[in-house]
């Protein structure tokens, strides 16, 4: 059980510590790297049942704690925010995303949030709407009935359109849209499964895959350089592009093209790849679900009768919204939010030096018995009528927290909802036989192999509208 209701005495609460080591034993801790890196998803929920809500591993001699308990997460994302830095990974991120808000720290990252924050603010949020539910009815627009799809990568594919026509607007054509697309999936696949990345191997070793990645970023920044010197000549458009090359911090200064095209491949890469996870897990599981099903269509046939969401129909989909937080309770997008311990800090009692890296894990704490019973079970139920409201706050934190909670959080809940909507009134999805879902963590928590194949099924009495918007030409 939780032991940590933590006095404050100093800024970054150094004391009292308790030595006594709880954690699997190992010194230098080989054997601890190997289950590690064969079954994160196990090993950390072992640990976790073993050694309770804070755990101290050795990795190849450095320590990391895993923290379990929601009050102790909030030790670490809130009150110790100021001595708490990117994790050890935030350096291979930063060879496609540059210096952008998910891998910046100190000022720059200050300053970058409070630029970038005019973007998401919600009547901007909420004017995006339209244009990702438009995106969502093309890009299903060539979906036949009896078609086998990959579940994923269609979702990415979906999610990636509307982040660019969000992004860029009418600014990215058609084979532009193609080159970002293929550029983009050999980023994805080199941060979720290239032995470069989990072994940080520099950039400038020639492997294929290293001189892949290189080729990809080189492709994106082409095209990103050219639309922003487009906007600068002064091309006109009211899209989150637009937003940020007008933003101005307090002195009135606004972004270099090289901070601009850093934040833009942060939002694309950020913004996609987590939702379409999100998605997909969410329509497996209503494949697995047929009564949750049936609450859903219920919810979609009473609020939208077939017609295409808009900004205001997400506040009268409540049940689908529980459906979509229920699925990232049970396959969190975001796993695994890692800090590196700037100075030493006491957490729950517990010491943890400076250098130290710590694991909050979504995987585990959404999983655990003391704050969603049954935990196994899909019960999209456990979030209506206030019946969340008691728990702790940081029993559910898929969009992580503090200071450094995920600026796409409300984008990204419209954006699945009304994709969720858009894609379920029209479609059912049936999982072909044979298909298990075997969950692959990386970065994020993917699926292994090449994903699920799903059947599509028309639903009938569902007419799509005649004319969805397609994707615009420049
Ligand atoms: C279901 C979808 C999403 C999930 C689960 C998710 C999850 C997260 C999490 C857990 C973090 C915190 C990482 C940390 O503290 O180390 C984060 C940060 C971030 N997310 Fe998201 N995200 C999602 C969608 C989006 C979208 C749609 C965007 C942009 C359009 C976005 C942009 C970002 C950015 C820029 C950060 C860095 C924020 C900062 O450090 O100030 N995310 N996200």
């Amino acid at each position: 059980m939780n032991e940590s209701t933590v006095s404050a005495k100093s800024p970054v609460d150094c004391e009292p510590a308790r030595s006594m080591l709880e954690g699997p034993p190992g010194l230098i801790g080989a054997r601890n790297l190997l289950r590690f890196a064969t079954d994160q998803l196990t090993f950390l929920r072992d640990l976790t049942d073993r050694y309770g809500d804070i755990v101290e591993i050795k990795l190849l001699g450095r320590p990391w704690f895993l923290v379990n308990h929601p009050d102790d997460i909030e030790t670490v994302f809130v009150k110790h925010a100021r001595v708490m830095g990117r994790d050890d990974y935030a350096s291979v991120l930063e060879r496609a995303l540059g210096l952008g808000l998910l891998t910046s720290e100190g000022e720059l990252w200050k300053r970058q949030r409070k630029l970038m924050s005019q973007a998401f603010v919600p009547k901007r949020i909420q004017s995006y709407a339209d244009t990702m539910s438009q995106v969502t009815e093309a890009a299903i627009k060539g979906w036949t009935h009896g078609q086998q799809i990959n579940l994923h990568q269609e979702m990415s594919r979906i999610t990636m359109e509307v982040v660019a026509e969000v992004l860029f607007g009418a600014g990215v054509g058609a084979t532009d849209g193609e080159t970002v697309r293929s550029a983009m999936e050999v980023i994805n696949e080199f941060f979720a499964n290239s032995p470069e990345a989990i072994a940080k191997l520099p950039p400038w070793v020639p492997t294929l895959r290293n001189l892949r990645m290189k080729r990809a970023v080189a492709q994106i920044d082409e095209l990103i350089f050219r639309v922003i010197a487009r906007r600068r000549a002064g091309e006109q458009r009211d899209d989150l592009l637009g937003t940020l090359l007008t933003a101005e911090d307090e002195s009135g200064a606004r972004m270099s093209d090289k901070q601009l095209r850093d934040e833009a491949v942060t939002l694309f890469l950020a913004g996609h790849e987590t939702t379409a996870l999100a998605l997909a897990h969410t329509l497996f599981l209503l494949s697995k679900h047929p009564d949750v099903e049936r609450k859903l269509q219920a919810e979609l046939a009473q609020v939208l009768g077939g017609r295409t969401p808009g900004a205001n129909d997400v506040k009268a989909l409540p049940y689908t919204e529980c459906v979509l937080k229920e699925s990232m309770r049970l396959f969190p997008p975001a796993w695994t939010t890692g800090r590196e311990a700037l100075e030493d800090v006491n957490v729950g009692g517990r010491h943890i030096p400076k250098g130290a890296q710590i694991l909050l894990s979504q995987w585990v704490v959404h999983r655990d018995p003391r704050w969603f019973p049954n935990p196994e079970g899909f019960d999209p139920e456990r979030w209506r009528d206030g019946r969340s409201d008691a728990l702790p706050r940081y029993a559910y934190f898929p969009f992580g927290g503090g200071p450094r909670v995920c600026i796409g959080n409300h984008f990204a809940m419209m954006e699945a909802t009304l994709i969720l909507a858009v894609v379920a009134q029209r479609w059912r999805i049936d999982l072909l036989p044979g298909q298990v879902l075997e969950l692959k963590p990386s970065v994020t928590l993917r699926q292994k192999g090449a994903g699920l194949r799903v059947r599509l099924r028309e639903r009938s009495g569902v007419q799509p509208p005649e004319n969805p918007r397609l994707r615009k030409q420049p």
